[in-house]
């Protein structure tokens, strides 16, 4: 099972995990499309990709890819990560974010990215490198009946 349908299986028995919910299972062909479309941009030299690999299986992906399709926007790159449950904690999410911004350094100027609110271990995350919030949309998921979710926007602008 990819990593990205464990994390959507994960939320039915924990809702706070941070990323928001597709809807419906995502097909294998759908799947595939995505990765042809990331591995494009990689030859494009438009995204920044690190994955952490066990035993030939990958465990973590970083991905920092285009933000927006304005010719006007192709500096700023947007920043999505997972780590796969089991593998947390170990500083496998650090590695991956080290990496591609070491990658994304070369291509963006600006890299932003959202993160839910109640999600202060992947807020302090990001701090560690440097990203700042420049808004909070509140109540911008909801998941289930009661669980409102914020959307905190972070950026990290390079020298
Ligand atoms: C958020 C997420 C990507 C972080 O990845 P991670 O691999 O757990 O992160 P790390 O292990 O690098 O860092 C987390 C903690 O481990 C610590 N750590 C870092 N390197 C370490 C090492 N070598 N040994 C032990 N601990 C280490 C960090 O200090 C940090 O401590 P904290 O718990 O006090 O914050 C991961 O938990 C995840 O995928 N969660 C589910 C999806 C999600 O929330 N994605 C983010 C959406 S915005």
């Amino acid at each position: 099972m990819s990593n990205y349908l464990m994390v959507q299986k994960e939320i039915k028995t924990n809702p706070y995990i941070g990323i928001p919910r597709s809807a419906g299972r995502p097909s294998l062909k759908k799947e595939r499309k995505w990765l042809n479309e990331l591995i494009n941009e990689i030859k494009k030299g438009d995204a920044a990709v690190c994955v952490a690999e066990v035993n030939g299986h990958v465990v973590g992906m970083c991905d920092i890819t285009l933000a927006g399709k304005s010719p006007e926007a192709k500096h700023v790159g947007s920043l999505g990560i997972l780590v796969r449950k089991g593998y947390r904690s170990m500083g496998v999410g650090t590695q991956l974010i080290e990496g591609s911004l070491k990658k994304a350094r070369k291509r963006f100027k600006v890299v932003k990215l959202d993160v839910f609110g109640f999600n202060k271990r992947a807020q302090k995350l990001y701090k560690r490198f440097g990203f700042k919030v420049y808004g909070v949309l509140p109540g911008a998921f909801l998941r289930g009946k009661k669980l409102k979710i914020d959307n905190i926007m972070m950026y990290l602008k390079f020298d």
